[in-house]
């Protein structure tokens, strides 16, 4: 495989350290040079513009466009050197190359991991209890390690899409390459009625759906369970209470 020359944008560092500390000291200085090489890729390499720049302890001096063709400073230390530079042929050859030698060559080779990748969505729903609102909860649909970011969350009831009552987060980018998407249901749900969760995304070939259905009332049958031991309970009392007072008579 070929070796990549640089990744779409490329960051080369030279930090030189003033005075290296005696123990306990505090560093003199953190002198930083920046090189920064962005390629920008419109649809595909159809149309690429590169722009490097050249950065001192974070300012930038200097750049070059590749719009412009030329190298500009940015500063007047930046303006002396960009002379200097715009003066060999060479270097501005090799600039004015670099929009096919480094980022058409680069992306090719980044393209089937970055442009290209695709990574299903994992789907669930749970319901959420919710304090400050009355019922059972909110159901919540999540989508999660997707890429690219683009989605569509919908939610049904008995088949039927609910527009409304649906609030959903931005596409959250976790920062390793995956998203996150959150879309609540914002209304109690029903026993009976099953809810779907539908998701779209350019990774799936058709939606991908999950469902929920209310499950049995543990709450009810428990309250059913302590009102028929406590009917059972008066009526033994009262049979108790009548035996005695019986007794007591006779
Ligand atoms: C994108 O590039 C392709 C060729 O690579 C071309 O056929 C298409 O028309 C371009 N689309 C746009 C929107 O410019």
């Amino acid at each position: 495989m070929e070796r990549v020359r640089g990744a779409g944008a490329v960051l080369a560092v030279l930090v030189v350290l003033g005075a290296p500390p005696a123990a306990g000291e505090e560093l003199s200085g953190v002198f930083q040079e920046m090189l920064k090489g962005e390629c920008h890729f419109i649809n595909g390499t159809e149309q690429v513009r590169l722009v490097v720049r050249k950065i001192y302890n974070r300012e930038q001096y200097m750049h070059f466009d590749s719009d412009v063709g030329v190298f500009v400073g940015d500063t007047p230390y930046g303006e002396k050197v960009a002379r200097n530079w715009n003066s060999q042929q060479e270097i501005l050859e090799d600039y004015r190359a670099a929009m096919d030698t480094f980022c058409r060559h680069n992306y090719e080779i980044i393209t089937p991991f970055t442009v290209n990748r695709r990574v299903p969505p994992s789907v669930s729903i749970s319901l959420v209890p919710s304090s400050s609102q009355p019922g059972p909860g909110r159901l919540l649909c999540s989508g999660m390690d997707f890429y690219p970011a683009p989605v569509q969350v919908r939610w049904f009831q008995d088949g039927q899409e609910l527009p409304e009552h649906v609030v959903a987060t931005d596409v959250v980018p976790s920062g390793d390459w995956s998203c996150q998407v959150l879309v609540m249901l914002e209304m109690p749900p029903r026993r009976g009625v099953t809810y779907s969760c539908q998701v779209e995304h350019v990774s799936l070939e058709h939606p991908l759906s999950r469902h929920w259905e209310m499950p049995p009332d543990t709450v009810r049958s428990k309250i059913l369970v302590g009102v028929g031991g406590f009917v059972l309970g008066l009526v033994f009392l009262a049979l108790g209470l009548g035996f005695y007072l019986w007794e007591k008579s006779s």
